[in-house]
């Protein structure tokens, strides 16, 4: 809980408006689709995608420069939608100048910034968060609901796969110095997903990462995770552009039952409607039989409105900065153990 005392509406500002996935815009359409928060100021260092965001919201302060934004005491809230290896440095300076920050996936990129992060948090009495708002895609919403509804029985598997064969692209993505690595894009939000659906905590994490193919491509072509929790649980994602046969995006085993789900579909229209209609379903197999069960709706906006109610109110962060470093703590014992060739003790489990 932060220890400054808010008032709706919130006051906030977004940091990084690039054009990759248009993020900052779609940062922006959630901000102000909910009552509690008000956007009132927009930082990009590059004019050109300033410009763009001067364009799209003419009535919301525009600044090149951070630091001259966080010298206003009219900004609450800072949601940074910068490369990966910008967050932990920016995440520090918006809590050093007294703003609640929430950083978008991957937090950073390993615990030893994650844990940094976190302690300026604590010095500075803000609150720091993560958006892994894919927790809320209609295919994952829907899985979740028939594992707590125990359809599944003791669910003791899951693997999340992205499978596919081509040259990842040129732009910073590619780039294992800026993004962390081939798993840390879409697979932080895999590795979010299974650790959020496994109640138990990690004892082990083994890594298999191939460079093999493109030279001038620095991020691994495949890279994957296994993670053994407590209970005896296994995760296992994978993230590879080298597959040319794939496998299906979830693969769910329990003691009654198996869910097997492409998500196609699933995050249909997140942008043009905010709310996603769901348009997917996916297969689940008990000793009843068999059934398609339809995903539930893309509903990303509940993060900033739970992420308000937490700044209001005192309700949990929808996902807190330690949850965050854990997706962290799997990414960076992936890849010690794939070094080691040996399973690796993750440091936050
Ligand atoms: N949660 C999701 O579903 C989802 C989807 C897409 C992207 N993302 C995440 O959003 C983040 C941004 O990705 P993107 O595709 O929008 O990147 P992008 O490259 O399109 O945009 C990043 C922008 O940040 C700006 N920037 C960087 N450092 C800055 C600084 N110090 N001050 C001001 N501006 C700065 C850059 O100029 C650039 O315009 C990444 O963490 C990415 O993983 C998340």
């Amino acid at each position: 809980m932060p220890e400054k005392a808010l008032t709706s509406p919130i006051r906030c500002a977004i940091v990084g408006y690039g054009p990759t996935f248009n993020f900052g815009w779609v940062h922006a359409r959630w901000i102000e689709a909910v009552p509690d928060l008000k956007l009132v100021a927009i930082c990009d260092r590059d004019p050109s995608c300033l410009a763009k965001a001067q364009s799209d919201w003419p009535s919301v302060d525009a600044h090149l420069d951070l630091r001259e934004m966080l010298q206003r005491d009219d900004i609450d809230l800072v949601s940074v939608v910068t490369q990966h290896n910008t967050h932990a440095a920016i995440v520090i300076e918006c809590l050093n100048a007294g703003k609640q920050v929430v950083v978008e996936k991957p937090m950073c990129l390993n615990t030893a910034e994650a844990t940094a992060m976190i302690d300026a948090a604590q010095a500075a009495g803000r609150s720091l968060s993560v958006f892994h708002n894919r927790r809320r895609d209609g295919n994952v919403r829907a899985i979740r609901e028939v594992i707590e509804q125990g359809r599944l029985g003791r669910v003791f598997h899951i693997e999340v796969s992205a499978c596919g064969y081509g040259k990842p692209g040129a732009a910073w993505r590619s780039s294992k110095e800026v993004c962390g690595g081939a798993l840390y894009d879409w697979g932080a939000h895999a590795i979010d997903w299974v650790l959020s659906l496994v109640p138990s905590r990690m004892t082990q994490v083994t890594g298999f990462f191939h460079k093999l193919l493109w030279p001038d491509v620095s991020n691994e072509e495949q890279t994957r995770a296994i993670i053994l929790f407590e209970d005896g649980t296994v995760g296992e994602i994978m993230q590879s552009s080298l597959a040319m046969v794939g496998k299906p995006l979830w693969r769910i085993l329990g003691t009654k039952g198996a869910i097997e789900d492409s998500g196609a579909g699933a995050i249909e229209g997140y942008c043009r409607e905010i709310i996603g209609p769901s348009i997917g379903s996916f297969r689940l197999v008990t000793e009843e039989g068999e059934t398609q069960v339809p995903y539930k709706e893309s509903d990303w906006v509940t993060h900033y409105a739970d992420l308000a109610d937490h700044l209001l109110r005192g309700a949990p962060a929808p996902v807190s900065a330690e949850d965050g470093r854990r997706v962290i703590s799997v990414l960076e014992t992936a890849e010690r153990s794939a070094r080691s060739g040996r399973s690796e003790t993750p440091p936050y489990v």
